[in-house]
């Protein structure tokens, strides 16, 4: 395990979203209930970015298809209802999912010392 210096602690905030690298892996942070949770930057269903996701309570949502994770779990909550941000009725979920089945978002262990945020990255 690799431990990674990714930001200052000030920068994270609750309900923002903070697009950093450890090394060459791409990854959000934010701030929940005090702690700072680090999430992978691309999202399960088709691999593209959510730097630009929403984090309301905890959650962030994929700005391209609607998923919602939660962002220190990285369960899956939602799955595909939504495109760019407009609402699509449930049978077309389906259709927008391509077949891919619901997964979580990775996630990954923070520490914060001497006002600075540190992640463990495998390897
Ligand atoms: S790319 Fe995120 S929900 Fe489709």
């Amino acid at each position: 395990m690799q431990l990674i210096e990714i930001a200052r602690s000030d920068d994270v905030k609750q309900d923002q979203v903070l697009a950093v690298k450890a090394g060459e892996t791409p990854l959000l942070l934010t701030r929940v209930g005090g702690k700072a949770c680090a999430v992978a930057s691309k999202c399960p269903h088709l691999g593209l970015s959510m730097a630009k996701g929403k984090v309301v309570d905890g959650a962030i949502t994929c700005p391209w298809h609607g998923s919602r994770f939660d962002v220190c779990t990285g369960a899956n909550l939602d799955w595909c209802n939504a495109v760019v941000g407009m609402p699509i009725p449930g049978w077309t979920s389906r259709l927008l999912s391509m077949g891919k089945k619901p997964a979580p978002l990775p996630v990954f262990e923070t520490t914060e010392e001497n006002g600075k945020v540190f992640v463990r990255l495998p390897g």
